[in-house]
């Protein structure tokens, strides 16, 4: 079976150095999991007002991850947690209330960052927000990456071997824990 997996580049940034990360584990995925990303950048700032009538990139935003069985969040770490952009685009899918995007569908968190914890502290605060938006969140393996100079190319190739293994054994995790998550919790229950 193939299963399809969203994901989220936490960073705007045009350098970004997790969106590298996310095109490396595009090439690095099992053929299993069909990848694709669902953007983040459009979204006006969240408020209730929008609750009653959800703008169209939002009602896009949101229909593009009721389309996929699972959610991978690439994401550097701003200030010891995540960044503003991110928050603001889990909290769309979050609601309206009772239509929360998030709720059963399975979900990993992975990023980057030249700091030498490689952004934990931001994944630790990430992984409150999805547990409380009822998303089954793959626990192990964790990967706190850091980036070195060149560690990955402009193509997503992953320069240092013992990294590259890293990542392919941590989608080849993700694809064993989807799967698992899918025959509990199947997507028509
Ligand atoms: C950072 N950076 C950073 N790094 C880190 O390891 N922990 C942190 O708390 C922060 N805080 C932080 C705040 C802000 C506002 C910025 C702009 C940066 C550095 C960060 O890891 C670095 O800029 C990365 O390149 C950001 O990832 P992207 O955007 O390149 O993917």
């Amino acid at each position: 079976a193939t299963y399809k997996v969203g994901y989220f580049v936490g960073s705007l940034s045009s350098k970004s150095i997790n969106r590298l990360l996310a095109k490396a584990l595009v090439k690095l995925a099992p053929k299993e999991l069909v990848m694709s990303e669902i953007p983040i950048k459009e979204l006006p700032l969240y408020s209730q007002d929008y609750d009653a009538d959800f703008p169209p990139v939002a009602r896009t935003f949101k229909q593009a991850i009721s389309e996929v069985d699972a959610v991978l969040f690439v994401t550097p770490e701003f200030n010891r947690s995540i960044p503003g952009g991110l928050k603001n685009a889990i909290d769309w899918a979050s609601r309206p209330w009772g239509q929360n995007s998030f709720a059963r569908k399975a979900s990993g968190v992975i990023g980057t960052s030249p700091g030498s914890i490689g952004t934990a502290v931001a994944q630790q605060s990430l992984r409150g927000v999805l547990c409380f938006c009822n998303s089954p969140l793959m626990n192990t393996v964790e990967a706190y990456i850091q980036f070195t100079p060149g560690l990955i190319s402009a193509e997503g190739e992953v320069t240092n071997e013992k990294t590259a293994e890293f990542l392919r054994n941590y989608m080849k995790e993700f694809h064993l824990f989807v799967a698992r998550v899918l025959t509990v919790l199947p997507r028509d229950a």
